[in-house]
């Protein structure tokens, strides 16, 4: 069986046809990851030796890319010994996905196109999380889709907050915000993904989110204010773009941190006096000094995409860029 070389030396087996990500899954190691199905880029990797065999299509690589040897490590399997220019996430082993039971416990209207959820998991449960990270929601006629969860983990059993916007169309839209009914049951399955607050003390944290990718945002920020203040970031920019001004639904309850926040509208009436635009032009536009900056970046997949060519363009280190993507997850 092909072996995997990491770049911190750590090794494991690929079973042939199965994902370079799932097989280090299974050996419990966690690489970067979220989408596991070729749309996010976030399980990017360079390979350093050995062949590797395409299991889904990579369409958000470009040709450079395939060119110097990037693959996706949730679309590509050994063919033999292979090694990657990537290293694992040990802290996130703690955490496996499980599947749990769950009932709304309430669904509230924020805006025409979005409802936050809660959710109640029964008193055994144990749901674990990195503030940051999604789940899947196991709904009706066998629908499954990735909603990232909206608070830091208040207690073991304490319920889970997700927002929710409506996709036209959409068949799991068509549940939450037609048929759905405080109490119905609904498994959920995670936590998954590796969006998650790395270790920033004392830096400048920055958030872009465009939409409900602010979702996962909140849960960091409720984090960051339980976090000690020798271990928190010197500073923490918050970028939320909607395209009017009237959908930004949340505001940073920012007790004791030192957030700015910086909502952004890209449609505006004539009178909005606030950022207008892309919320990654308004952070360029602010000359950030990147020498000591995070960025985490979450919501659609072009403002990912722009701000990650951008912010690397403009020399933020790629270990630096952490990000999600709400791509089609069905
Ligand atoms: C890691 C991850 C986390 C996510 N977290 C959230 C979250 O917190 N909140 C949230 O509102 N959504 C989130 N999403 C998106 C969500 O999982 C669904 O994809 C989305 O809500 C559409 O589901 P649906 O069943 O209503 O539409 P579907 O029936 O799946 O699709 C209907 C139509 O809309 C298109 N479509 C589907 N999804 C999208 C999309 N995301 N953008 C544009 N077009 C789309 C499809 O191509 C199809 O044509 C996340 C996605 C991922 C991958
Ligand atoms: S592209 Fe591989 S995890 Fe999203």
């Amino acid at each position: 069986m092909p072996t995997v070389t990491l770049a911190n030396s750590k090794q494991y087996e690929a079973t042939p046809g199965t994902s370079l990500l799932d097989a280090a899954l299974s050996a419990g190691l966690v690489l970067e990851h979220s989408c596991k199905t070729g749309r996010c880029s976030s399980c990017k990797a360079r390979v350093v030796s050995g062949r590797t065999e395409r299991l889904r299509p990579e369409e958000v690589l470009g040709a450079i890319d395939v060119e110097q040897g990037w693959i996706l490590t949730c679309a590509r399997a050994a063919v033999d010994d292979v090694a990657l220019d990537i290293e694992d996430l040990g802290d996130l082993a703690d955490y496996p996905a499980r599947t749990w039971p769950a009932r709304i416990q309430q669904i509230e209207r924020v805006l025409d196109d979005v409802v936050k959820v809660t959710l109640r998991l029964p008193p055994t449960a144990k749901l674990r999380y990195l503030p940051g990270q999604y789940i899947n929601v196991l709904g009706p006629d066998g629908l499954k889709r990735a909603y990232s969860i909206a608070n830091a983990a208040p207690g073991p059993t304490g319920p889970v907050e997700l927002h929710i916007r409506a996709v036209q169309g959409g068949a799991m839209s068509a549940y939450w915000f037609g048929r759905a009914q405080v109490n119905d049951l609904v498994r959920l399955h995670g936590p998954l993904g590796t969006f998650f607050l790395r270790d920033a003390a004392g830096e400048q944290v920055v958030f872009l989110a465009t939409g409900t990718g602010i979702a996962p945002v909140k849960a960091m920020l409720e984090q960051l204010t339980a976090t000690p203040e020798q271990q928190r970031p010197a500073s923490i920019t918050v970028y939320w773009g909607c395209r009017h001004p009237q959908e930004h639904y949340w505001v940073p309850n920012d007790e004791g941190l030192p957030v700015r926040f910086v909502p952004v509208a890209s449609r505006p009436q004539e009178d909005w006096t606030g950022a207008r635009g892309h919320v990654q032009n308004v952070f360029m536009a602010d000359a950030p000094d990147l020498s000591r900056t995070w960025v985490y970046a979450c919501g659609s997949n072009d403002m990912i995409e722009s701000a990650q060519r951008q912010l690397l363009a403009a020399g933020l280190p790629a270990r630096r860029f952490h990000s999600d993507a709400f791509v089609v997850s069905g």
